[in-house]
């Protein structure tokens, strides 16, 4: 069982706290991914997990078994990189060995293990090549296959991806999540994209400026972020926000009456995705604006809409005949609005209190 739990972990370089009090629990065999702004603590987290970061206080334990004092090798995780970090001048074969050779692995649990990393990572046809005859694709793969001939209990993933372009990503983000379920290994990846951490994660951590700011599956936190800042860092394009005023159970946005529920008081701040606000005629619906620009992705086209309240963007339809200089009606269904107080707490989801 390689179950992960970190316990109150703090880290310090220097004087600099870079991890305040960080607890988790990661189960067995699942796919856990990090996100947050650049800077506020993953690479540390997984790093002190992987035992290249030493702690400032706190335990970590893999499987049961504290590991805070331990040296990496010593606590059964492989870690993949964003920049490959591969031998250059060795093959793709000898690069996926010499982990195991300078540690006295026996040839044929050597030569089985390899057979079997390029088994699972269709790396057969190029394993007497060097890194240098290889796409970037390929290359992550020989990085994930020294990781797959290691057998850790837990793998841990840098940004694996993000060198390689947007076709071979996502080619590679479907790779990785066949691993997952063909190794059914503990995964904890890092990642910026956030398609990445919506479809692959069992459980998304969002950090922010070191500490755990919500932990939860990708549509608890799509649905039900805790504070405005999972709910503007979940989603993409992210979250609308709109300052608001609610007064004796009436929510006002500018010169708009926004319908919800039940009254919320204390509620400052209201938030919607550009999925879920509606188009209708222009003097229908809880707002009105002009289109200032139009972003047209092929399926969908985002409408960016400036209202008497702020900018609002919309989702539509690729096809739509609205652009730049049209006036619309926004609609805002009750049920999709979220409110948060002045503190940047949610008070309510979809009309449900928090
Ligand atoms: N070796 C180090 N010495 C001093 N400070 C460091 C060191 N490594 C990281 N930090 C600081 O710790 C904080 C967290 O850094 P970390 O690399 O974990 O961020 P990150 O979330 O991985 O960011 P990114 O998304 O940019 O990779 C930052 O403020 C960073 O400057
Ligand atoms: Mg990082």
């Amino acid at each position: 069982m390689a179950e992960v739990k970190l316990v109150g972990v703090n880290k310090f370089y220097g004087g600099q706290q870079a991890l305040h009090g960080v607890s988790l629990d990661i189960a067995d065999g699942e796919f856990a991914v990090f996100v947050g702004p650049s800077g506020c603590g993953k690479s540390t987290l997984l790093r002190s997990i992987a035992g290249l970061e030493s702690i400032s206080g706190g335990t970590i334990s893999i499987g049961g078994r504290d590991v805070s004092g331990l040296a990496p090798s010593e606590r059964d995780v492989a870690m993949v990189f964003q920049s490959y970090a591969l031998y250059p001048h060795m093959t793709v074969r000898e690069n996926m060995d010499f982990g195991m050779k300078i540690n006295n692995f026996t040839p044929a649990d050597r030569e089985r293990r390899i057979a079997e990393a390029a088994r699972v990572l269709q790396l057969e046809p190029y394993m007497d090549r060097k890194p240098s005859q290889l796409s970037g694709g390929q290359r992550q793969r020989v990085a994930i296959g020294r990781a797959i001939v290691k057998q850790p209990k837990v793998f841990l993933f840098d940004e694996p991806l993000s060198n390689l372009d947007a076709k071979l990503r996502v080619q590679m983000r479907v790779e990785l999540e066949a691993l997952h379920s063909e190794l059914k290994a503990t995964m904890i990846y890092v990642t910026h994209d956030q398609v990445e951490a919506m479809t692959m994660a069992d459980k998304i951590v969002v950090l922010n400026a070191g500490r755990i700011e919500q932990v939860g599956s990708p549509m608890e936190l799509y649905h039900r972020p805790r504070t405005e800042f999972v709910a503007g860092f979940i989603g993409a394009p992210s979250m609308n926000f709109l300052d608001i005023r609610s007064v004796g159970g009436r929510i006002t946005c500018g010169e708009a009456v926004i319908g919800t529920a039940a009254p919320v008081p204390g509620a400052v701040r209201l938030g919607i995705r550009p999925e879920h606000v509606g188009l209708v005629a222009a003097g229908a619906g809880e707002m009105g604006g002009t289109v200032v620009l139009r972003e047209t992705l092929g399926g969908d086209a985002y409408l960016y809409v400036r209202t008497a309240a702020g900018q609002v963007v919309v989702r539509a339809d690729g096809d739509t005949a609205l652009d730049h200089g049209d006036t619309v009606g926004l609609s805002m269904p009750a049920n999709r609005l979220h409110l948060f107080g002045a503190d940047g707490v949610t008070l309510s989801s979809g009309g449900v209190t928090a």
